[in-house]
């Protein structure tokens, strides 16, 4: 047997399963029109692949779910969180942790005690909720992924990275008083799930400490970072995943972190931080919005899960089987003639439907049919990364500047799907290669103003109506 990790089957084996549905066309039709042709408004159970989210939809384990039975759900000073906190504590090497439901309540609490209205937030790529959170907060959130990351089919190792230069330009420049905060996503989950270097951490924090703007990780898929800063990046070959993350913690003087991602559970966050006054006023918004700061809107049962969670994540065992599994997938679609953002992450696989759909153009939301087509086909169930989302429209919803890319992101949950069901996406993918001129575009008919992405109703232009 091979004893190269990258070479073996996952860590564990299947004890608790659940049934998915395998729907008709025509119902599959039917429940896409009712949805609005958007999929956020479909039931789960309509779905027989969902790859809308790597978020909060993960397998639990044995021993998180025995740990869980264990969950102390005193009001205050519970057993379960003096657990989480060891954990996060000896993970991180933060004095200040705060717990919260999920990663936009300690975006929103951080933000709110730490920006002032007209500060600038400058980011790597902000994710769709952090950016609402940032300007709720009466801030400007500015992106600044690296020059790399324009090319989606070079191999470059760090798409994910900052532009260092800008970065140090806008600090530089008068207006660099009013930049509040810079906030690394690692992964970058806006662009194509590519990690962010030690290197780019390690620079750019040196350039925030230089002009005394706090830097901060927005560190959702910390493990997942370090086990591609472990593969790709020289200095750190042979150092663990754990020791990876705890010194990308180290390089920054706080974190937002959602858990619903590397902390292998359905909920669940922190905030983590050095500064006592930013503490001490957090921890006043924590108590008034999310819940005692021994359990911010968390139950102990919950706070035992994480706690296990963020220990099994980091097992170099489980990160290498999970990364080739998303890199195989990645190698079936490509094979099937549908690139792909290069290299592979690991959470998710950003299709390029632009590319794929040539014959519609971006105010016809190609990465919108693509969505919309792969639930047709298959019952797979994805988002849009393209102009729908990131595109500027006008009042009448009409798209007036294009995303620079029209892409899908097939968002891959933990511990959940088998290789024969990524064969079975590949496979739908594949399908749809072969005839691309069937998909047709879309056009909105209604969508609020914040967030649109996920309440708007659309329909077809031209095609499948049900
Ligand atoms: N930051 C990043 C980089 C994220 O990917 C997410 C969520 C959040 C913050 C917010 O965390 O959901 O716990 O409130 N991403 C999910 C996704 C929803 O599908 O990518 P949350």
């Amino acid at each position: 047997m091979s004893s190269d990790p990258r070479k073996l089957p996952p860590p564990y084996r299947i004890k608790v399963v659940e049934p998915i549905p395998f729907l008709s066309p025509g119902e599959r039709r039917r429940a896409l029109a009712e949805a609005g042709y958007n999929p956020f408004n479909l039931r789960a159970d309509q779905i027989t692949i969902d790859l809308l989210s790597d978020s909060g939809t993960g397998a639990t384990s044995a021993a998180q779910e025995a740990a869980a039975a264990l969950g102390d759900e005193s009001y205050a000073g519970a057993r379960s969180w003096f657990r989480f906190l060891d954990e996060v504590r000896d993970l991180t090497r933060y004095p200040h942790i705060l717990p919260v439901h999920q990663g936009r309540a300690g975006e929103r609490i951080l933000f709110t005690s730490l920006l002032k209205p007209g500060q600038i937030c400058i980011s790597n790529t902000h994710f769709d909720t952090t950016r609402a959170n940032v300007e709720l907060a009466g801030a400007e959130a500015r992106d600044l992924p690296c020059p790399e990351a324009a090319d989606l089919d070079s191999a470059e190792p760090f798409k994910g990275n900052i532009d260092l230069q800008a970065l140090e330009r806008i600090l530089a420049d008068p207006d660099g008083h009013r930049v509040g905060l810079v906030l690394m996503t690692i992964t970058n989950n806006g662009l194509g799930a590519q990690p962010v270097s030690m290197a780019n951490l390690q620079a750019a924090g040196d350039l925030c400490r230089r002009h005394r703007v706090p830097f901060f990780l927005d560190a959702a898929r910390f493990a997942e970072n370090a086990w591609l800063v472990a593969q790709r990046e020289p200095a750190y070959r042979g150092r663990t995943p754990r020791e990876i993350a705890t010194r990308a913690f180290e390089l920054a003087d706080g974190c937002v972190v959602s858990l619903k991602k590397d902390g292998l559970s359905a909920i669940g966050g922190f905030i983590g931080l050095r500064d006592d006054d930013l503490f001490a006023a957090c921890e006043a918004n924590l108590i008034a919005t999310e819940g005692f700061s021994t359990y911010g809107g968390l139950a102990g049962h919950d706070l035992e899960r994480l706690a296990q969670g963020i220990r099994e994540v980091v097992d170099p065992a489980y990160l290498s089987s999970r990364a080739e599994s998303t890199a195989r997938l990645a190698r079936m679609v490509n094979d099937a003639g549908v690139d792909t953002v290069q290299p592979p992450g690991i959470h998710a696989l950003y299709l390029n439907a632009g590319r794929l759909l040539p014959h519609l153009q971006p105010h016809e939301f190609p990465g919108h049919a693509l969505v919309c087509q792969l639930y047709l086909d298959g019952g797979i169930r994805c988002a849009e990364l393209g102009s729908l989302y990131l595109g500027a429209m006008d009042e009448r919803h009409r798209l007036v500047t294009p995303a620079p890319f029209e892409l899908v992101r097939l968002a891959i949950p933990r511990r959940v799907y088998t290789e024969a069901h990524l064969e079975y996406v590949a496979e739908i993918v594949a399908g749809i290669a072969k005839e691309p001129l069937r998909v047709h575009g879309y056009r909105i008919v209604s969508a609020p103003t914040l967030l649109r992405h996920f309440k708007m109703r659309l329909e077809p232009v031209g095609g499948h109506r049900a």
